[in-house]
């Protein structure tokens, strides 16, 4: 079962065979700034709040530190791995060289959960502030159409019908990617710029207001979510810094989203390492700021809600405080839409690449004959993502894409030290110090770690197992019926395998 690997030389192959069509213009610092757009998004402008007031309180810059390590670790295996097979796909065609088709398949179907649920819980986010801007104008979106249903599970936040805002903005992504609006390199670095200047504008504002007694305050009367109220700096205890630790990890994913690059970076071997990196530690360094800011002006259990950053803002009392909560975020929606569209492009590519090696039909190779862009693939997508934009919770889509994504930093983790014995000819310019275990070893173990954490605060089946488990073992379940019902025949590396035997083995007569 793990023995149908892809060739290496056919994928470096098929990525060379392609430069012709993508140019190479990305460098280092170019590919840190794709790197942060990904990076910072929902999960510093909304998820802080959520994770603040239900899971960590002020100990909530101790869980982005622990989130930050986890994600460290996982950036280093793929700085390795991306170093010496650069060429686009990531992690699911990693997989595919090392670990074999089957699990490359798991990833590939994994990842949808990392892109189109992370695109999902974007737009929820940029629902938030999207709808907090239009207030400040006079303009209120009925709560029943900014929220989507809650299933009726405890601590999901407001109930309303659908999430109008969230699935009006990832079909005008859709539309726009369907166009081949190719995200210019110029528009991006603006955008990201921006949304740096709004979180420092953030921190520098908020710095004269922290109120220090808001690290310590007292037990909160009433529970607001994920367990009791201690109080203190942990109100929540340990595990509900560790619970915040795997909520919060949403706010780091996307650096992997620089190695879906590779085929337009111009010195990928040396870039993509230094690219995926950087853009990580600028991140942590901010974020870890921006908590303790967030935490220090207002008391942690205020922040469940949609535009905390801005709601902060709102609270310190400035003359000019409404013009800032605006300022905020109109750079927090730019923000978002820049992750919004790493994420979906990143979501139609894989599609692509799977459906190109026969795993899935041939309709999602389909590229549109004036456009050029993969139509069916962006299309069919932009249609899922709007639909569970609109009818999910925020605090289930957003906890659903961190187990999917931290299963497919464990699936990297062990390709490390594999693709290091089975091609020991590969000479990436980016090696993990410590040796092929140590670092992929730690890798794996504490992305497992979050992924048990995640069960903190989220709804139960039950009365004791996660939800979130649950679902991800059904995605994964249905994966496993497709890929055997389907790509395990038509997959052209099996076909090739075939054809290779028959022309091995001369005929009979
Ligand atoms: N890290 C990205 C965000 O927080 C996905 O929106």
């Amino acid at each position: 079962m793990l023995s149908r690997v892809k060739p290496l030389e056919r994928i470096l192959a098929e990525g060379t065979n392609q430069e012709h069509g993508l140019k190479r213009t990305l460098g280092p610092w170019a590919l840190t700034a794709m790197g942060i757009g990904a990076i910072i998004g929902t999960g510093i402008f909304v998820l802080t709040g959520v994770a603040s007031a239900t899971r960590a309180g002020p100990s909530l810059t101790i869980s982005f530190i622990v989130a930050g390590i986890v994600s460290a670790l996982a950036a280093l295996c793929y700085a390795e791995v991306s170093s010496k097979i650069p060429i686009s796909g990531s992690a699911y065609t990693y997989t595919y060289a090392t670990l074999g088709e089957f699990l490359a398949w798991v990833i590939g179907w994994d990842l949808v959960l990392e892109y189109a649920l992370g695109a999902a819980t974007v737009s929820i986010g940029w629902s938030g502030y999207f709808v907090n801007i239009l207030s400040q104008f006079g303009v209120h979106v009925p709560v029943e159409w900014a929220n989507g249903p809650t299933w009726g599970f405890a601590g999901q936040g407001t109930a309303g019908h659908a999430n109008i805002p969230a699935a009006i903005i990832i079909l005008i992504i859709t539309a726009l990617l369907a166009r081949g609006t190719k995200e210019s390199g110029t528009v991006n670095a603006v955008i990201v710029a921006l949304k740096i200047c709004v979180v420092l504008f953030f921190i520098a504002i908020g710095v004269g207001h922290i109120v220090p007694a808001n690290y310590h305050l007292p037990p909160h009367p009433l529970p607001t979510g994920g367990g009791m109220d201690m109080g203190g700096f942990t109100p929540f205890g340990w595990s509900g810094m560790l619970g915040g630790a795997a909520f919060i990890f949403f706010a780091y994913i996307g650096f992997d989203a620089v190695s879906t690059t590779a085929e337009e970076a111009k010195n990928p071997g040396r870039d993509l390492p230094f690219g995926i990196i950087s853009s990580l530690i600028i991140c942590t360094i901010l974020y870890i700021i921006v908590v303790l800011v967030l935490n220090g002006v207002v008391p942690y259990y205020t922040l469940n809600n949609a535009f905390p950053v801005a709601y902060a803002v709102n609270h310190m009392g400035l003359s000019w405080g409404p013009a800032a909560s605006v300022i905020i975020s109109l750079g927090a929606i730019a923000g978002l839409t820049t992750v919004l569209l790493v994420m979906m492009f990143g979501q139609s590519r894989i599609f692509y690449a799977m459906s190109r090696d026969g795993l899935i039909p041939p309709s999602f190779t389909r590229v549109h004959p004036t456009w050029r862009t993969p139509i069916y693939s962006t299309v069919f997508f932009g249609i899922c993502i709007s639909a569970i934009a609109a009818f999910t919770p925020i605090n289930i889509v957003g906890s659903l894409t961190n187990m999917g994504t931290l299963f497919a930093f464990i699936l990297v983790s062990i390709a490390v030290p594999i693709l290091r014995r089975r091609h020991p000819e590969l000479r990436g310019s980016f090696v993990l110090p410590g040796g092929p275990y140590i670092i992929p070893i730690l890798s794996a173990v504490t992305a497992a770690g979050l992924i048990y954490y995640l069960r903190y605060g989220n709804p139960e089946l039950w009365g004791f197992f996660p939800l979130v488990w649950f679902a991800f073992i059904v995605w994964l379940v249905v994966g496993l019926v497709f890929y055997y019902a389907y790509g395990r025949n038509k997959s052209t590396v099996a076909l090739q395998q075939t054809e290779g035997l028959a022309i091995a083995q001369p005929p009979v007569n």
